[in-house]
């Protein structure tokens, strides 16, 4: 076995009366006439290889096992193909079955298999072609995402998992804590109540955000991101919600408002533009099995600047819309995803960029304006999705800074060092955060965040 044999994505481009071999799992067989056509994929690529097994070429045996699901490598020729859609082919002389698969068994059948099924085995969903498709496109967008910081200059850096500080003071956060243990009958058992006896001497939790300690980074590196995942304990069981969910995000050190919605703007273009370029045949799959029309919707979000304007603008087009709103819509409400989707897609047609939401319903950090009622916040809204993108200028000052740490019930403890930021050389900063598997819904077209991550976490789900 060679581990650097050719994957089937570049068997494509072997000349006929070529010898190679192809391995991987056979996506069906069909039988004709003494001949076996049987459509292998390694993963490399969404197109599946066909290969051709004439009668006699293999033994009786070995082509019994060849069903769908089975893992296998094939030798033979690469020979043109008759069939339409595909140059070559693999005429097969040999085969060895590395593990069968039996069809009697095998959960991943052919046709017609909801996302909800997928997802209850989602070990073997990605053997599929949606499931292939989301998983490529998820590694082609992450590569994007580290291209894009690193051409600009930005450090990639590793905020902790594990922290005693609340990032975004909503208290939606998962406890870490040896003090909890199982006990014989799998019952929970506390062996002490004080947080100063736990593993950590202190409360200790899963980050919701590495954005306090990137910011630390950026006020000295001036520019850097994160990339990692994040927890939020948030019991909403809805499409766009993960209790474990992966975050990109960017902060930047002499960077006010304007320059965090630009850079927002660019960075999703970019992003997008690399998949149309890259992910090709992926995408042709989600367009339109998945989603009509989104290779024109990606374009066009690549092409057009994003309309950006105040909440207040926003909550004023919203109570003129004449729209009958689950949630009532007034000056100073959370706007509810139906209401981004209503700005997004039946106001303006492409991304919205919010700014100057109330200080109320954002996060401690955020730079207030001079009104003394709204904070320099930015929200990125995409059609379909709603909110995308969040992100802020940071508070500098620490006077500020402390009174609204106070103002949100929050104590000033364990944000010792995040103050420290204000006292020793503070600088205008700002960031945001994109939410990958957003990002990734928006870009496949796949209507359930579950089906863009690979084992997802939400609550009453922990399987895999
Ligand atoms: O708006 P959020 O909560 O902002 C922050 O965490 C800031 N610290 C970001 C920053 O300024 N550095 O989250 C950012 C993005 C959201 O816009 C959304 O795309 C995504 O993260 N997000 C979630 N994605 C999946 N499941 C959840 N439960 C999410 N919560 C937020
Ligand atoms: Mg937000």
């Amino acid at each position: 076995m060679d581990y650097r044999r050719t994957y089937v994505r570049d068997l494509f481009n072997l000349s006929p009366g070529t010898q190679a071999s192809a391995y991987g799992w056979v996506k069906t067989r069909r039988d004709s006439k003494g001949i076996s056509f049987v459509q292998l994929s390694d993963g490399s690529c969404f197109k599946d290889l066909q290969i051709v097994v004439n009668e006699g070429t293999v033994s009786a045996d070995a082509l019994k096992l060849i069903t769908t699901g089975a893992c296998v490598r094939f030798d033979g020729e690469i020979v043109e193909s008759p069939a339409a859609g595909q140059a070559v082919e693999l005429l097969a002389k040999d085969v060895e079955v590395f593990g069968a698969a039996d069809p009697e068994k095998y959960p991943l059948q052919k046709k017609g298999a909801t996302m909800e099924y997928l997802r209850e085995i989602a070990h073997l969903r990605v053997r599929g072609n949606t499931f292939g498709a989301v998983f490529r496109v998820r590694a082609q967008a992450a590569f994007a995402i580290h291209q894009f910081f690193h051409n600009r200059g930005f450090h990639y850096i590793q905020p902790p998992i594990i922290t005693a500080s609340d990032a975004e003071g909503a208290g939606a956060m998962f406890a870490v804590s040896t003090n909890l243990q199982l006990d014989d009958k799998h019952q929970y058992k506390l062996t002490s109540n004080d947080p100063a006896a736990d593993f950590f001497g202190k409360p200790s939790f899963l980050t919701v955000s590495g954005q306090l300690e990137a910011e630390t980074l950026a006020l000295g590196l001036t520019n850097v991101y994160t990339f990692g995942p994040t927890f939020r304990a948030e019991n909403s069981s809805t499409s766009r919600h993960l209790a474990e969910f992966w975050m990109v995000e960017p902060e930047m050190a002499f960077c006010e408002i304007e320059g965090n919605m630009t850079r927002a703007e660019e960075f999703l273009k970019e992003v997008i533009g690399y998949l149309l370029e890259n992910s090709g045949q992926d995408l042709d799959f989600f367009n339109p099995r998945i989603e009509p029309e989104l290779l024109k919707t990606l374009s066009h979000v690549v092409d057009s600047p994003f309309e950006r304007m105040t909440y207040t603008e926003a909550v004023k087009l919203l109570e003129a819309s004449g729209e009958k709103f689950e949630y009532p819509v007034f000056w100073g409400t959370d706007l509810q995803s139906e209401h981004e989707r209503w700005l997004t897609e039946v106001k303006v047609g492409r991304p919205v960029i919010l700014t100057d939401y109330p200080k109320e319903i954002k996060a401690f950090y955020m730079k207030e304006n001079s009104d003394g009622k709204t904070v320099r916040a930015m929200d990125v809204l995409a059609p379909r999705i709603g909110e995308i993108i969040g992100g802020s200028q940071r508070e500098e000052q620490l006077d500020v800074l402390e009174r609204k740490i106070a103002d949100f019930g929050l104590p000033l403890e364990p944000y010792w060092w995040y103050l420290d930021l204000r006292r020793f050389g503070s600088a205008p900063h700002a960031g945001f955060g994109l939410g990958f598997e957003r990002l990734l819904m928006y870009v496949t077209g796949m209507k359930n965040i579950r089906d863009v991550i690979p084992y997802h976490r939400t609550p009453g789900n922990a399987e895999f």
